[in-house]
């Protein structure tokens, strides 16, 4: 590009001014603008006309890759032809199509969903699902909820009290009551560097155990966790350690909701983390994937047992006074089904479980790269883990991501580590290309 044509670029910057940007230093940024005017594939467009490969797919969610011809034909498509019905006491086809190939997907036992707009919007509204369920079985003393440290449930009031990252809770005064959290699994004494799932740690789930005790578990509805924590850097569950939550639960009548809002849709190479790992939980979060990134849009999936519950009291009764203005949206539901349709006829999940393997062969093959303390890996999910420096934590990391976004590739950060999530459609070279941008970064 011509500087003349660079410099025309940067002049039509849009005022940056009124704009108060979400989990961003805007400050910083507004200094430094870095926006995205166009993508496809695996590549964003830089409003200063550079090429960046996607190596988080968008904020782990374009997982078919940016614009997919499909996916973008079936919006415009709904949207000449309906753009809004009422969600509540009605009801439009696609909606209803989307419901019947989510459930199909999803683990056997799991047969309803329910649309909400966002992941934080399906967290509250698992939690909130999950309450009822136990009053309107004469169990309404059950009020408590279980999370865990250093899990990421997004930032409704429900999911700071359940999370476990404490910048996103400590502003906000006392949120839900009566929330208490499992020792996070991350260990680097024990686990550092493990390929997969690390083999020791399965007894973090027994402090479950110690907590139901305390409170008594006829006090306690239900525990939360990710699968695999995402946002707080890909943090992996020791091997048989879902399986311990699970029959912990079980043993108490506790109901264990999976947060899977990264974890399904292909990045473990599975349609869902719970049937990667053979863990069903009796509710499921999901968001992101779901649309891949494209119209916003989540789901609670549940177990039958969860929505028979529910099915009680006069007929034409509401049975569950939750929903949102978007529950269903036409756009979003379009979206999703053309998603969904083409995760499964371009083979995305068997791609992502393909380029798993050689994506983990080039993070483990940073190890003893300058300042990297651990590499984690689990299907297209990735991350290493930097020492933080002296007195600045997450200033290592945030230089890594400024020098790859200089030199072509857009990473994450979380703390000191970078983390991976790229479009399932990514290839062996632009894994390469991913690596050794980072790699490059390391040395500087
Ligand atoms: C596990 C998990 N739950 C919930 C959320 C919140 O989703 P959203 O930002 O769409 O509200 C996220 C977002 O990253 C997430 O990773």
């Amino acid at each position: 590009m011509s500087n003349n044509a660079a410099e025309q670029l940067q002049t039509d910057l849009p005022d940056l001014t009124a704009y108060w940007m979400p989990f961003t230093g805007n400050r910083y940024f507004k200094q430094h603008p870095r926006l995205i005017t166009s993508a496809k594939g695996m590549q964003c467009f830089t409003h200063d006309g550079r090429a960046l490969l996607d190596a988080v797919a968008g904020l782990w969610c374009c997982n078919a890759g940016h614009c997919h011809p499909k996916i973008v034909e079936a919006i415009k498509a709904q949207a000449e032809k309906l753009d809004y019905s009422m969600a509540f006491q009605l009801g439009h086809p696609t909606a209803f199509e989307l419901a019947n190939k989510l459930v199909k997907m999803a683990p056997e036992g799991i047969d309803y969903a329910f649309f909400v707009n966002s992941g934080s919007e399906s967290v509250d509204t698992a939690l909130k699902m999950a309450l009822a369920y136990h009053r309107l079985r004469g169990e309404g003393t059950r009020t408590r909820f279980i999370g865990r440290e250093r899990g990421y449930h997004g930032v409704g009031f429900g999911g700071i009290s359940v999370g476990g990252m404490s910048p996103n809770r400590k502003m906000f005064g006392s949120m839900l009551p009566g929330v208490d959290h499992l020792p996070h699994t991350h260990d680097l004494e024990h686990n550092a560097f493990s390929r997969g799932l690390p083999t020791w740690g399965a007894h973090f789930a027994d402090e479950l155990e110690r907590i139901i005790a305390l409170h008594d578990p006829s006090n306690v509805a239900a525990v939360i966790v990710e699968p695999i924590s995402g946002s707080a850097g890909v943090l992996l569950p020791p091997q048989g350690y879902l399986q311990r939550l699970r029959e912990i639960c079980d043993r108490h009548g506790i109901l264990l909701i999976f947060d899977e809002v990264i974890t399904a849709f292909g990045r473990t190479g599975n349609a869902f983390g719970s049937i990667e790992f053979g863990v069903t939980p009796d509710l499921m979060t999901c968001a992101k994937g779901l649309t891949s990134g494209t119209v916003p849009m989540g789901a609670v999936l549940a177990q039958g047992h969860i929505y028979d519950a529910f099915m009680t009291g006069p007929d034409g009764a509401i049975e569950f006074f939750h929903g949102y203005t978007y529950s269903g949206h036409p756009l979003a539901a379009a979206a999703g089904c053309a998603t969904l349709d083409v995760y499964e006829s371009e083979g995305m999940f068997d791609n992502a479980r393909k380029m798993g393997e050689v994506l983990a062969d080039g993070l483990h093959s940073l190890k003893g790269e300058p300042n990297v303390i651990d590499v984690r890996n689990y299907g297209l999910l990735g991350a290493v883990e930097l020492t933080p420096i002296d007195g600045q934590p997450t200033a290592r990391a945030m230089q890594i991501f400024r020098d790859c976004y200089d030199h072509g590739v857009i990473i994450r950060t979380t703390g000191d580590t970078l983390a991976f999530s790229p479009p399932l459609i990514i290839d062996e070279k632009q894994i390469e290309t991913i690596i050794e941008t980072v790699r490059r970064a390391l040395r500087t």
